[in-house]
Formats: structure tokens, C-alpha cells, sequence
């Protein structure tokens, strides 16, 4: 089965072309951060002008990369929701008028499930079942995985998503957009217990989150003095020690919770290095396995949305063409792969 896969939920337009016997045979990606990068945050109306712009031009380039044809595919892929409306758009209006054209089915994906399935890209692959953490600017939550399409949600951010958290703590601080890599890079300058924050529900007993809190208390220390640039390191990096702590405990007891001993990790968070060595050493410890996905499939991509549209389409599916979007969609709802087409 090949593939072609679509992202553009966000403000970064993939493409890439994934073929169930051969692997991802090559994909690309513009991303948009210097276009809203002057309104501190993603602008979705030029978000789906600029995924119209170059969506076809990416296109054409990933399948020269690939080295096959518009007729080579088995289907065309392309994320569903969810997203910013307008965006989501751009990406389903050209699967459908491809598969359309084509006679090839289009597949609608959820954006989280081609997270949660990234790291199937690489090498080793994660042997189902697993839990799997899911860490975007969107999203915080656990689910246990039994099969593609078989999604148990074990707990969830009642506020802010770890990503969001990152993001907003990075503005406090003066950062630039996106917050998160800008304060896990200047975390690293910060004096270890330099600042003192709480660790939200760490002990809660359940594997909720919650990181709004977290933003406040960065919020409250902020005002009380003019920052220098070591204080505002030091803010960071209790920041992102408060946030790794959380996530690694909760973590280790979503795998006590359901007996497994692998954990996924996926999502732009999943790109943070003290988070990554931190769940590595704690699995360890326990005899337990930590997959995160390459770097580059951590934050939006087509690989993904292609990997999880092969998937779906092994397991069968249908389409008509009468394409929709789903701005807000839970990742449980997309548990058939009937739902998942358009
Ligand atoms: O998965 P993603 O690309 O987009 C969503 O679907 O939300 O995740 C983006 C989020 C942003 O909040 C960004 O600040 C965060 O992931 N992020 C990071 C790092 N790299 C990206 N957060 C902490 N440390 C990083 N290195
Ligand atoms: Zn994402």
C-alpha cells in the first residue's frame, strides 16, 4: 500500500508518501513559524492561505522524492481534525479532489492517532500494547493502546496541555513563538533549585494533569522583580523540572495502572530533552521500554498522517468524497476506521 499523506491542521504543511512494505519513502515540510512568528502565535486565516500556497508545490516534490506517480497511490490520506477549521480545509479539499480524480480512496485521519502511531516510523518498533503519552500544544493524555483503532483514554490535562503550558510560561519570560524549545534551550543556563514550584497532581491518584497552575506560579515569581537573564533561566528550568517531574511519575504509574511495560511518548513535547532522559532512566529502572519518535516526526508532519492512512487502509475502508472536517474531535471517536472516512 502507498500512501500519500497531508497535514496541514496547524502552521506546518507536510507531505509525505509511506508505502506498508518499504517504509516512509520520503517527505517534506514548510513550516510557518516565521509568518507568525510577529503575532507571538498562529494566525489561522493566513495559516490557510500559506497551506494553499504550497500544498500542491509539496506535492509534486515528495512524490519526485519518492520516485512514483499521482497513479503509483493507493490512497491519499489527509488530517481531519482535529485543528484550525480553515487549515484542516486546505488538507481535505485536495485528498478528496486528488482521490476523487485518481479514483483512490481518501482517508481522513485523526491528528492524534498519527502522533500516537510515529513512532511505528522508527526503529525499534513499539509491540502493541502500550500506553502512550500524548504531549502537544493541544493535547495531555494517557491512553492505553491495544491494536491501531483500539484507544482506552486512562486520564487527561483538566487545563492547560503541556504544550500550551510551555508556551504560555515562554511569553512570561519574554520569549519568542513557539515558547516551548526557546525555554527548554534557555532552561539549561538555569541554577537547579533556584525557584521553588508545586508539583500539580503529581500525588493525585489518578493520571490526570493539570498545568495551569504551574504558568501562574512562574506568573507570581515574574512580577515580583525585574528579571535579569539568569533569573529568567532559573525560572525556566524549575519550569521545566516541575513539568518533567509530573509527567515522569504519571507516567510510570499509568504503566503500573495497566501492567504493561512499554511507554510511547508522542507529540511537540516529546521533543524535550530532559524529558526524554528522565523517562528513559525511570523506565530503566523499573525494567521498563521508553519509543519516543525521531525528532523530526515529534512536532506535525506528513509521515504520520501517511503511516496511519496505510494503516486504516489494510483494515479496510470506504469513501464517498462528501468531505468534512472535525476542528474538535476526541481520539476515542475515531476508534473505527469507518469513522475516520470522510
Ligand atoms: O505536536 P505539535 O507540533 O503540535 C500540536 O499538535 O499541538 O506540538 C507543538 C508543541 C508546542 O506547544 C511546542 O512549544 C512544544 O510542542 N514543543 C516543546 C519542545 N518542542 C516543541 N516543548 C518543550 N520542549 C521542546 N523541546
Ligand atoms: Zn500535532
Amino acid at each position: 500500500m502507498k500512501v500519500l499523506g497531508i497535514e496541514t491542521s496547524c502552521d506546518e504543511t507536510g507531505l509525505a508518501v509511506y508505502d506498508s512494505a518499504r517504509g516512509l519513502l520520503a517527505h517534506t515540510l514548510h513550516s510557518q513559524v516565521a509568518m507568525h512568528d510577529a503575532y507571538g502565535g498562529v494566525v489561522p486565516e493566513l495559516a490557510s492561505r500559506d497551506h494553499i500556497r504550497r500544498v500542491v508545490p509539496l506535492t509534486e516534490r515528495v512524490l519526485a522524492e519518492a520516485g512514483c506517480t499521482l497513479a503509483d497511490l493507493d490512497g491519499i490520506a489527509f488530517t481531519q481534525g482535529p485543528g484550525l477549521a480553515g487549515a484542516l480545509l486546505v488538507g481535505a479539499s485536495i485528498a478528496n479532489a486528488l482521490g476523487f480524480a485518481l479514483g483512490k480512496p481518501a482517508i481522513g485521519v485523526h491528528h492524534m492517532e498519527g502522533h500516537l502511531l510515529s513512532p511505528l516510523l522508527s526503529d525499534p518498533r513499539p509491540a502493541f500494547p502500550f500506553v502512550a503519552l500524548l504531549v502537544s500544544g493541544g493535547h495531555s493524555e494517557f491512553y492505553g493502546v491495544r491494536a491501531v483503532g483500539d484507544y482506552t483514554l486512562l486520564g487527561q490535562t483538566l487545563d492547560d496541555a503541556a504544550g500550551e503550558a510551555f508556551d504560555k510560561t515562554a511569553k512570561l519570560l519574554g520569549l519568542p513563538y513557539p515558547g516551548g524549545p526557546a525555554l527548554a534551550k534557555l532552561a539549561v543556563h538555569g541554577h537547579r533549585a533556584a525557584a521553588v514550584l508545586p508539583r500539580p497532581m503529581q500525588d493525585s491518584g489518578d493520571l490526570d494533569l493539570s498545568f495551569s497552575g504551574l504558568k501562574t506560579a512562574v506568573s507570581i515569581l515574574a512580577r515580583k522583580e525585574p528579571l535579569s537573564q539568569q533569573r529568567k533561566a532559573d525560572l525556566a528550568r524549575a519550569f521545566e523540572e516541575a513539568i518533567v517531574d509530573v509527567l515522569v511519575a504519571k507516567s510510570m504509574a499509568a504503566l503500573d495502572q495497566v501492567g504493561l511495560s512499554r511507554l510511547v511518548v508522542a507529540g511537540g513535547v516529546g521533543a524535550n530533552t530532559s524529558l526524554r532522559e528522565r523517562l528513559h532512566a525511570a523506565a530503566a529502572e523499573r525494567g521498563a521500554k521508553v519509543f519516543f519518535p525521531d525528532l523530526q516526526f515529534c512536532t506535525d508532519n506528513g509521515a504520520m498522517i501517511a503511516l496511519v492512512g496505510a494503516l486504516r487502509l489494510e483494515q479496510g475502508t470506504t469513501t464517498n468524497y462528501a468531505f468534512s472536517v472535525q476542528p474538535r474531535w476526541p481520539l476515542a471517536a475515531a476508534r473505527s476506521s469507518a469513522d475516520a472516512v470522510s
